[in-house]
C-alpha cells in the first residue's frame, strides 16, 4: 500500500492534518437507526503504519483494544511523560498500527440515498479504505469520525472495509493524559442512511423561562433543492413554530435559500419542569425534514432539558439559584475492556456517583462516551465536558505552535458540535494541562461566538490570575490549591470569577483527608463553590498474575469487593513490564477496579447530605434542607438513638416540610434515659419512593448529633492477681502472643511516601525501633515498665503502668517523643492475639474505615465486622482498616472467648490480619499472608492523610506534636 494516497500523507507525523473526507461533527444522533458494525473483525498488528500489510489475521473484537486482547502490544501507564522521547510532532519508528477488515452488506433499499460510516473512537489515527479505495482520515481519538462512503458503495451489494488504527502520532502528543496507552478501536462502529437533504444539524436553546429555540441545518448531498420542503418540530405534542424574523433576516442577507438551509423554529412551554441536577425533568423533542409533498425525510429526537446557567459576580447560577459542584472527575475505564464501556457500566459509574452526593462530572480529560452525557441528562449531573487537548509532556512547545492549531480548534468544536444540546453540560473546558498560548485563545474564541450559553474554563488559563478577565477561562478552577490559598481569594475582595477546584482531594491509596474541613469552607464562604475530586476510578487493569497478561473478557466472578480472584490482581504502572512508567500513581479513584466504594464515598456521602441535623438546642432538633432545588418529601427518615450502654432506640421521624436552604426546630424524638452515658442521635435517612438512581429505601445520609457527653472512664485498682511481664518487662497474657508494645509507625500510604514523610520515618528508624527495657517495677500486683526505643534522632522513652482491676488489666502509657521526631505516623501501642478471634464488635465511629482527617461519615454507634473484612484492599497495600474515636472494642471467637478492651477515651484503632512491616513489604494486595491472630493497634494519636501524593498534605491540627503523649486501656478477657 505504498502508493496509498493515505499512507502517503503520513497523517501521523503531520499535525496540520487533522482529517481528510470527515464529515462535520453533529449533534443529530444517529445511533437508533444505524446498523452497527460491531464484533468480530479480522485483525492484524503491524509495526509500523508503513509495514506490509500480511496474510495474517487473527480476530479482534470491535469496539475493543488491542493491547487488552492478547497482542504483544501491551498496556503502558505513564502519568506526564511521553513513550518515546523525541519532540512533537515526532513519532516513534516503532509505532503498532492494527489493521481491522471486515465486510458488510449495504442494504439494497438504500439505493439512493446518503451512506455514511461513523467510527466511534480510535486512538490515534484513523485511516479508512473501501474496496481498497480511500475514503477518509480522522485524528481526535475520543470523537466519532464519518465518513460518507454513498460514492464508494453500491446498494445491494457487500463491501470490505478496512481501518487502519496507528497507534502513534503527532496526535498523541496532545493526547499525553495520566492513564493507560492503549491502541485500537474503542467506541461503536455503525453504519447509517439518510436522504441526501438531511437534518445536518440541530442546535437547541431551552431557558429555565420555557423559550424554545430549534435551530436547523439541513444539507443536500449534491444537486439542487427541491421546491416545497420544510421542516416541522415538536416537543411532548406541542408544535414549534417557524421564526419568522430569523428567516426575513436570513432570506434578506440572502446567506441561505428560502427555507432550505438554516431554519428555526421557536416555542414557549407554560409551566415548564426545569432541569437540574436535582430535579433531571426532560422532555423529547422531535424535529421533522418534510417532503413537498409533507411525508418525512428525515427526523431527529432527542430530549432536551430547560435550564439556564450564568455566572453573575462570582457565582455560578443554575435557574437563577447559587448551586455547589460536588465533583468527580470521571475517565471513560473498565477493568476488563480499558476505555470501552457500556452502557450499563456508565449508567452504574453514576448511580453509584449520586447515591454517594455527587451532582458533577468533569469529563477528564477529553469528551466521554455519547452515552454516558444522555445518562447525566437523565439522571441530573452537572458536566464540565473537557476537550481532548493534554500535551502534558510538552506543553509548552505545543501551546503556541501554529502546526497544532488547527488541532486546537478541531477538537474544541468537534465536542461542542457533538455536546451542545445536553442540559447536563453546564461548562465547557479546553482541556488539561497543556500550559496557555495562542491555541488556547483560537479556540475559546470559537467557542464563545458558537456557544455565548455556557460559561468555559481552563486550569491553564486560570493559574495566571484566578481573577484576570483576560485569560480564557471564566472560571477559577485550579487544582490541589491550598484550601487556605481559595478562602483568601475569596475573602480579598478581588475575586472576579466563581472559585471551582477542577481537581481536588486526590484519591490515591487511602486519601481524602481534610475533605470535610474543604467543604465547611466552601459552604461558608461565598465564593467558594465546590470542585471535582480526583478521580472517580481506580484504574488497575485485571491480570493473570501466571501469564502477566490482562484479562480482558467480560466475565462473572472475577472480583468482588475490591479484591481480585485467587490467580488475579489488579496491575498498575509496571505491571505489564513497562520499563518507564508511574507505578500505583494510576490507581487514584474514590472506588476501586471494580467499581467498589472506598470508605472516602461514604465520607463524601455525609458531607454532601441534603438533610442535616443542624443544632441540638432547648431540648430541640434544628433540622436543615442542604438542597438548591428540592423538598425534603422524597426523603424518609428514622430516629436511631445510640447509647453507651449498648442500647440503640428507633423511632420513626417526620420530615418537616421544608423548602431549599430552609430549617425547621424539630422535638427531640426521645426522652434521654437516665444514667445511660453517652448519647447520640443519628437520623438515617433514606428514599421515600424510588428515584432513578435508587430504589426506595436507598441510605442518603446519617447525619448526627451529640445529645450528651460520656463521663470520664474510671477504674478502681483491685489486689486481684498479680500482673505478670517477663524479663523484658513485656506483658504475659494468655489471650495475647505478642505483647503491647509502643508504635510509632504505620505502613506508608500512598501520601506519606509522595509527601516525603515515608522516608523521614525510615531514616528516624521508626519502622524498625529496637525496645530496651531499663527498668522494670513491681508495685503490689501491678508493674512499671519502662522502656527505651533507639531511633535514628534520639531515644525514645516509653512508660506502661499494669494495674490490675476488676476482671483484668489498667494498662497506663505515656512516651515523651523528643522535639527531633516532629510529624510521626502514630503514637500508640501495638500487640497481637491468639489465633480464633475472628469478631471485631465496637462502639466508637463506623462501620466502615475512618481517619481523624477523614471521620465525617461515620456515625457513633455500635458496630461490628468480621477481622478478615476490617482492612481496606487498596491496590498497594498500606496502612488501612482504621477505625476513628473508637471507645471500647470486643475480639471474640464463635464460642464467646475472647478479650474486650475499654478505652481512655475515643481512640484510633486498627485489628488487622497484617503487622504494618507486612503491609510495607507488599506490593499488590494478592502478595499479603494473613496472620492467624489479630495485630491490634490503640493509637493515642493517628496522623491525619491529607492528599500529599498530588495536593495538599494534611493541616497541622492533624499533626502528632514532640512532646509526653498519654493513653490508657484496660484489658480483659470475656
Ligand atoms: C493532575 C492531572 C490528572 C492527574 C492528577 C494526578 O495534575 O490533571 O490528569 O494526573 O494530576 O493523579
Ligand atoms: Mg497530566
Amino acid at each position: 500500500m505504498t502508493d496509498d494516497p493515505l499512507l502517503a500523507l503520513r497523517p501521523w507525523e503531520s499535525p496540520e492534518v487533522t482529517s481528510w473526507g470527515r464529515l462535520p461533527m453533529s449533534a443529530v444522533d444517529r445511533r437508533a437507526q444505524a446498523l452497527s458494525l460491531d464484533g468480530d473483525w479480522r485483525f492484524q498488528l503491524l509495526p509500523a503504519p508503513t509495514a506490509a500489510v500480511g496474510d495474517d489475521w487473527t480476530p479482534a473484537r470491535v469496539p475493543g483494544a488491542w493491547t487488552l486482547q492478547g497482542t504483544d502490544d501491551l498496556p503502558w501507564y505513564t502519568n506526564v511523560r511521553m513513550p518515546w522521547p523525541d519532540f512533537p510532532p515526532a513519532s516513534p519508528a516503532a509505532n503498532p498500527t492494527g489493521v481491522y477488515e471486515r465486510e458488510f452488506d449495504v442494504p439494497a433499499e438504500w439505493a439512493g440515498r446518503r451512506i455514511v460510516l461513523q467510527v466511534g473512537a480510535a486512538e490515534s489515527v484513523l485511516l479508512v479504505h473501501v474496496d481498497g479505495r480511500p475514503a477518509g482520515i480522522s485524528k481526535d481519538s475520543h470523537l466519532a469520525a464519518e465518513f460518507d462512503l454513498s460514492d464508494v458503495v453500491r446498494p445491494g451489494v457487500s463491501a470490505t472495509l478496512r481501518l487502519t488504527v496507528v497507534k502513534w502520532s503527532d496526535a498523541t502528543h496532545i493526547e499525553d493524559q495520566d492513564q493507560w496507552w492503549h491502541g485500537g478501536i474503542t467506541r461503536s462502529v455503525l453504519l447509517y442512511a439518510t436522504d441526501p437533504l438531511h437534518l445536518a444539524d440541530v442546535t437547541v436553546r431551552a431557558a429555565a423561562s420555557g423559550e424554545l429555540r430549534v435551530d436547523c441545518r439541513v444539507r443536500d448531498a449534491g444537486g439542487a433543492l427541491p421546491e416545497g420542503w420544510y421542516v416541522s418540530g415538536e416537543i411532548d405534542g406541542q408544535l414549534l413554530v417557524q421564526d419568522a424574523e430569523f428567516d426575513r433576516f436570513n432570506a434578506a442577507d440572502d446567506r441561505v435559500s428560502d427555507f432550505l438551509g438554516e431554519p428555526r423554529m421557536c416555542a414557549r412551554v407554560p409551566g415548564v419542569r426545569t432541569w437540574t441536577a436535582e430535579t433531571p425533568e426532560l422532555y423529547g423533542l422531535t424535529v421533522r425534514l418534510h417532503r413537498a409533498d409533507g411525508t418525512v425525510a428525515d427526523t431527529s429526537y432527542r430530549r432536551i432539558g430547560f435550564r439556564d446557567v450564568e455566572i453573575v459576580g462570582r457565582d455560578l447560577l443554575v435557574n437563577g439559584e447559587r448551586i455547589y459542584v460536588r465533583g468527580v472527575n470521571r475517565h471513560d475505564f473498565h477493568p476488563l475492556t480499558g476505555r470501552t464501556v457500556s452502557r450499563n457500566d456508565m449508567r452504574a459509574d453514576l448511580v453509584l456517583l449520586k447515591r454517594f452526593g455527587f451532582n458533577a462530572i468533569r469529563t477528564a480529560h477529553y469528551p466521554n462516551d455519547p452515552t454516558l452525557y444522555d445518562l447525566a441528562d437523565e439522571l441530573g449531573f452537572y458536566v464540565v465536558d473537557e476537550a481532548d487537548i493534554e500535551s502534558h509532556d510538552h506543553a509548552h512547545e505545543i501551546a503556541d505552535d501554529p502546526r497544532y492549531l488547527n488541532a486546537f480548534v478541531d477538537r474544541v468544536s468537534r465536542m461542542v458540535l457533538r455536546d451542545k444540546n445536553h442540559p447536563s453540560v453546564i461548562i465547557w473546558s479546553l482541556g488539561n494541562e497543556s500550559d496557555y498560548g495562542a491555541n488556547h485563545d483560537a479556540a475559546a474564541g470559537w467557542l464563545r461566538r458558537h456557544d455565548p450559553t455556557r460559561p468555559l474554563q481552563y486550569e491553564g488559563a486560570a493559574k495566571l490570575g484566578w481573577a484576570d478577565p483576560a485569560v480564557a477561562s471564566d472560571i477559577a478552577c485550579p487544582m490541589y490549591a491550598p484550601l487556605e490559598d481559595c478562602v483568601a481569594h475569596a475573602l480579598s475582595g478581588e475575586q472576579t470569577k466563581p472559585l471551582i477546584q477542577c481537581e481536588y482531594s486526590h484519591a490515591m491509596g487511602n486519601s481524602n483527608g481534610t475533605l470535610a474541613d474543604h467543604w465547611a469552607a466552601i459552604e461558608s464562604t461565598p465564593g467558594l463553590q465546590g470542585g471535582f475530586i480526583w478521580e472517580f476510578w481506580d484504574h488497575g487493569i485485571l491480570q493473570c498474575v501466571n501469564s502477566g497478561r490482562p484479562v480482558g473478557r467480560v466475565g462473572a466472578g472475577l472480583y468482588d469487593n475490591g479484591v481480585a480472584a485467587p490467580g488475579l490482581r489488579w496491575a498498575y504502572g509496571g505491571d505489564f513490564g513497562e520499563t518507564i512508567h508511574d507505578g500505583a500513581f494510576i490507581a487514584d479513584g474514590v472506588v476501586f477496579p471494580d467499581r467498589t466504594p472506598k470508605p472516602v464515598m461514604y465520607e463524601h456521602r455525609e458531607i454532601a447530605a441534603p438533610v442535616r441535623l443542624e443544632a441540638f438546642r432547648h431540648e430541640g432538633l434544628v433540622v436543615a434542607n442542604h438542597q438548591c432545588f428540592r423538598g425534603l418529601d422524597w426523603l424518609a427518615g428514622t430516629w436511631e438513638l445510640a447509647l453507651a450502654d449498648g442500647r440503640v432506640l428507633t423511632a420513626p421521624a417526620e420530615l418537616p416540610d421544608l423548602r431549599p436552604g430552609e430549617t425547621a426546630a424539630v422535638p427531640l424524638p426521645f426522652e434521654l434515659p437516665a444514667d445511660s452515658g453517652e448519647a447520640w442521635l443519628t437520623l438515617r435517612v433514606t428514599t421515600a419512593g424510588d428515584e432513578p438512581w435508587a430504589p426506595h429505601g436507598t441510605e442518603i445520609c446519617t447525619p448526627q448529633l451529640l445529645l450528651r457527653a460520656a463521663p470520664e472512664v474510671r477504674e478502681t485498682p483491685v489486689s486481684g492477681p498479680r500482673v505478670q511481664v517477663d524479663g523484658d518487662g513485656l506483658l504475659i497474657h494468655p489471650l495475647l502472643t505478642s505483647a503491647p508494645a509502643l508504635s510509632l509507625w504505620r505502613a506508608p500510604t500512598d501520601n506519606d511516601e509522595l509527601g516525603g514523610m515515608a522516608a523521614r520515618w525510615r531514616e528516624w528508624g521508626l519502622d524498625s525501633l529496637v525496645r530496651k527495657a531499663v527498668d522494670v517495677r513491681r508495685d503490689g500486683g501491678g508493674v512499671t515498665v519502662l522502656a527505651e526505643y533507639a531511633g535514628n534522632a534520639g531515644v525514645i522513652r516509653h512508660e506502661q503502668v499494669f494495674t490490675p482491676v476488676q476482671g483484668g488489666i489498667r494498662v497506663e502509657e505515656s512516651v515523651d517523643l523528643p522535639d527531633a521526631y516532629a510529624d510521626v505516623a502514630r503514637v500508640g501501642s501495638v500487640f497481637e492475639t491468639v489465633s480464633g478471634l475472628d469478631l471485631l464488635e465496637w462502639y466508637g465511629q463506623g462501620p466502615w474505615e475512618s481517619y481523624p482527617d477523614r471521620a465525617a461519615g461515620a456515625p457513633v454507634g455500635h458496630h461490628s465486622a468480621p477481622v478478615d473484612s476490617l482492612l481496606t484492599p487498596y491496590l498497594r497495600p498500606q496502612e488501612s482498616g482504621g477505625r476513628h474515636g473508637v471507645r471500647r472494642f470486643r475480639l471474640s471467637a464463635p464460642d464467646a472467648s475472647g478479650l474486650s478492651v475499654v478505652l481512655d477515651r475515643p481512640r484510633q484503632v486498627s485489628v488487622t490480619r497484617f503487622r504494618a512491616d507486612d503491609l510495607a513489604a507488599a506490593t499488590h494486595h494478592d502478595q499479603l499472608k494473613p496472620r492467624p491472630g489479630c495485630v491490634v493497634h490503640i493509637d493515642a494519636a493517628h496522623r491525619g492523610l491529607g492528599t500529599a501524593s498530588c495536593g495538599p498534605d494534611t493541616f497541622p491540627s492533624y499533626l502528632l506534636q514532640p512532646g509526653t503523649h498519654r493513653w490508657a486501656w484496660t484489658l480483659r478477657a470475656l
